[in-house]
């Protein structure tokens, strides 16, 4: 079968000899028989750390999980760095996370329960492969949007009940996070782990008008409204 991959923007094309492979063992032929200046990324190779994640025929994956096909293409994920290859960049990722308060700020002396732990288990799973990130269309028109994988994170600090300092989280993602996002639903098809960013993110929408937020994009509808109904004393008829 033959594989193309995108290297510093140019299209290379490889003959795999084997059948029935996942990407990654196909990019480790490819480094042994080919190539070994190839560079991609990969760790636990079972899907749990995330850093394999690139794009096949355009659609996020993660190479070590995925069968590679004949006539596939392989490409870096999109909106992050590329230092060659298929490896992006993870220092983007590093600062959203730091700057973005997704971690426990002010302790509570609560009592954990079960069923605690569930309102933040599936959240939890987030194994920051970006490919979230990488699907989402919102960075085509704001580079500063802060993306699905760090407010479904801001949810699993906000509903922990660890956390006592929620407000200073919802205070952090009402510009460029939650009134941002389109709720196209890409992030969540994309997530290897199954957790769904979109609906995260309506809950924030949620928690946010519980504790006082605005919805800014009802706010100018109200004013295109205003706008619409606006009496100008034109009479089209009077001509
Ligand atoms: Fe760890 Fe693929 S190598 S998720």
């Amino acid at each position: 079968m033959k594989i193309t991959v995108t290297r510093d923007s140019n299209e290379v094309e490889y003959n795999i000899s084997e059948e029935n492979i996942t990407l990654l063992a196909a990019l480790e032929y490819v480094k042994e028989n080919f190539d070994s200046s190839l560079a991609y990324r990969s760790g636990c190779k079972s899907g749990i750390c995330g850093s394999c994640s690139v794009l096949v025929n355009d659609k996020e994956s993660l190479a070590c999980k995925c069968k590679v096909s004949d006539k596939d293409t392989i490409k870096p994920l999109k909106y992050v760095k590329v230092i060659k290859d298929l490896v992006v960049d993870v220092k983007q990722m590093e600062d959203l996370l730091k700057n973005n308060k997704t971690y426990l700020e002010e302790l509570s002396n609560e009592k954990i329960l079960k069923k605690d732990e569930k309102l933040i288990d599936l959240q939890s799973n987030c194994i920051l492969c970006q490919s979230c990130y990488s699907s989402c269309p919102v960075y085509e028109v704001n580079k500063e949007f802060k993306g699905p994988y760090i407010l479904t994170r801001v949810l699993r600090y906000v509903n922990d009940k660890k956390e006592l300092n929620i407000n200073n989280k919802l205070d952090s993602i009402q510009t460029n996070g939650i009134w941002d996002c389109t709720l196209c639903g890409n992030c969540t098809i994309a997530c290897p782990q199954f957790i769904d960013p979109k609906t995260d993110i309506m809950n924030l929408r949620m928690k946010s008008i519980q504790n006082g937020y605005t919805d800014p994009t009802i706010q100018s509808n109200d004013f295109l409204n205003e706008f619409n109904n606006f009496d100008t004393g034109f009479n089209p008829n009077s001509f």
